[in-house]
């Protein structure tokens, strides 16, 4: 009479590892974003090559409350990057550059799922401080 032992421990495992099996918002992140993009805040400041993913959500966030709006901004943006468009403060991009459009790096596909994530988990919690916007520009684009 065989216990079920094994099939617990391999869910345990499974669960600890599932970051790892398929392509997640994170590991796309990992793999296509951070080489420039920090998660965590910069160590020096003058080794970063552009802002940290955190004080770009923030900034998204200010400008795009509604996540839809949000997510829609970024996923264009990332293929499309210009000035006119950037909400990041003047100097970001003085500093840094435009950030070169990651067209070819990252299908749209992809861009959607890292933007979701990044919305629901940048800034990291402590910051949660949006919860009105009733939905008036209903995202119609134009
Ligand atoms: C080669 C480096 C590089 C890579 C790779 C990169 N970025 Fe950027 N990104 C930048 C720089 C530099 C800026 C700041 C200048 C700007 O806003 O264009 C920036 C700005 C941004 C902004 C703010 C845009 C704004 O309004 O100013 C977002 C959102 C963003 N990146 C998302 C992403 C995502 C998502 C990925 C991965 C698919 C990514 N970036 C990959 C360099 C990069």
């Amino acid at each position: 009479m065989k216990i079920n032992i094994p099939l617990w421990v391999g869910v345990m495992i499974s669960l600890s590892i599932s970051t790892f099996a398929t392509d997640t918002a994170e590991t796309l992140f990992d793999a296509k974003c951070a080489v420039c993009h920090t998660k965590t805040r910069p160590t020096d400041m003058n080794n970063i090559v552009a802002p940290a993913i955190m004080g770009v959500m923030r900034h998204i966030k200010m400008s795009y409350p509604q996540k839809e709006d949000a997510v829609k901004f970024m996923v264009d943006y990332v293929l499309e990057p210009s000035k006119s468009k950037a909400i990041c403060m003047p100097q970001k991009i003085e500093r840094f550059g435009l950030m070169p459009s990651q067209k070819g790096n990252v299908s749209k596909e992809e861009l959607t799922k890292i933007s979701n994530w990044l919305y629901d988990n940048y800034p990291p919690a402590g910051f949660r401080g949006m919860g009105h916007g009733k939905g008036m520009m209903q995202g119609k684009g134009r």
